[in-house]
């Protein structure tokens, strides 16, 4: 049935991401591996730990592809996390059960000074490792997304040593001294950088910079903390790796969506479920595919809610380049079979 375009991709999610999507759009959601899949918690339990996870290759790329296998989405993300880039420029990093990531705090230069980005090359390779054995094993139709944190993102936690509400510590050291806020987000960035190229090297066909806390910051803010480091991020890599696609995900950007599309030349946007999907096919799609934007809670609750509200992305979204995805991660309490269902509407 499907007709053969020689310039094409055998991959629905890259044919998007350059703009040569068809028909019915990509699927897959942020965060897919992870806690709501029983087959998940159990290997969670075999690893010992999550950072052991991340950097056991043998136990990362099988997460990675349990929901491929179970649900069939069009892209693979790498199993790893945003803080891995601290942890291995020798940041105390802990993932506390029922609280989340637990840092020593850098709050000063000296701090900074003190951090090893030289060392990211060699305590990452095992994520490197898994990247390589993810793509020899995906399906052909499937495609394997790279990712890292976006430096501001990265910075809040590294900052505040943990998550916190409104990001006040990171956010008045950016304020008092934005030139010695700046050396940590330059050294995010050069780390950044060469981990995604790596990952890249390995096998990762797109990369996704995620940027969770875009909308705590002001307009300036945002330009300087977050588009910015992304712009340099993007440019470098693509030096190395041309053309690789790059969607990001500034979250709680608002109108400022557009010039963060615009000028870090990223292919792509993820969208929170914030941005009316009239708006982005307007001032969005004409610029780059945009990936998004249902509301994870919604997919939670299952039934006609979710049908409804499926639906209306679609249709918003269907005349412009879309990868249907959350507005944000899933979450732990997600019925696995309202994801199936999901992907049943999708599909067809
Ligand atoms: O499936 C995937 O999307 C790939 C893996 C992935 C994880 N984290 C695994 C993970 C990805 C892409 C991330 C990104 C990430 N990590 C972000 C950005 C996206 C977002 O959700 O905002 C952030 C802010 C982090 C930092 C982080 N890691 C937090 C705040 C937490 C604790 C909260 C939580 O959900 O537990 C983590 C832990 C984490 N990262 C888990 C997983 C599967 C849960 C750990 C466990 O199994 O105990």
């Amino acid at each position: 049935m499907s007709e053969e375009d020689p310039g094409a991709n055998t991959k629905p999610f890259l044919d998007t991401l350059s703009g040569k999507g068809k028909g019915r759009p990509p699927v897959w959601l942020m965060r897919q591996a992870g806690r709501y899949l029983s087959e998940y918690r159990e290997v969670r339990l075999q690893a010992g730990g999550f950072l052991k996870l991340c950097l056991t290759p043998d136990l990362a790329a099988e997460v990675t592809l349990q929901p491929i296998r179970r649900f069939g989405f069009d892209a693979a993300i790498l199993f790893a996390d945003i803080l891995l880039i601290p942890h291995a420029m020798g940041q105390t990093l802990d993932y506390v059960e029922n609280e989340g990531p637990v840092l020593e705090p850098v709050r000063d230069r000296r701090a900074v000074e003190a951090l090893r980005p030289e060392a990211v090359a060699e305590i990452l390779a095992p994520v490197y490792e898994t990247v390589s054995r993810v793509a020899a094993e995906l399906p052909p139709a499937c495609a394997l997304v790279g990712f890292a944190g976006a430096p501001w993102t990265v910075a809040t936690y590294m900052v505040e040593g943990r998550g916190s509400k409104d990001h006040g510590t990171a956010k008045t050291w950016a304020a008092r001294d934005p030139e010695g806020f700046a050396v940590l987000i330059d050294i995010l960035v050069d780390a950044t950088v060469d981990y995604l190229s790596a990952q890249v090297a390995a096998g990762a066909e797109a990369l996704q910079l995620f940027d969770t806390w875009a909308g705590a910051l002001s307009e300036p803010g945002f330009r300087r903390w977050c588009l910015a480091p992304a712009a340099e991020i993007v440019r470098r890599v693509r030096e190395r790796h041309p053309g690789v696609p790059v969607i990001g995900f500034p979250r709680g950007a608002g109108v400022l969506y557009r010039d963060y599309l615009k000028d870090t030349k990223v292919s792509a946007v993820s969208i929170d479920s914030s941005v009316p999907v009239t708006w982005a096919a307007e001032h969005l799609q004409p610029l780059g595919a945009v990936q998004g934007n249902l509301d994870p809670h919604v997919l939670v609750a299952g039934g006609d809610g979710l049908r409804t509200e499926t639906a209306r992305i679609l249709d918003g979204l269907k005349d412009g380049p879309h990868i249907f995805n959350l507005g944000h991660g899933i979450v732990p309490e997600t019925p696995p079979e309202h994801v199936a269902e999901l992907v049943s509407l999708i599909h067809g």
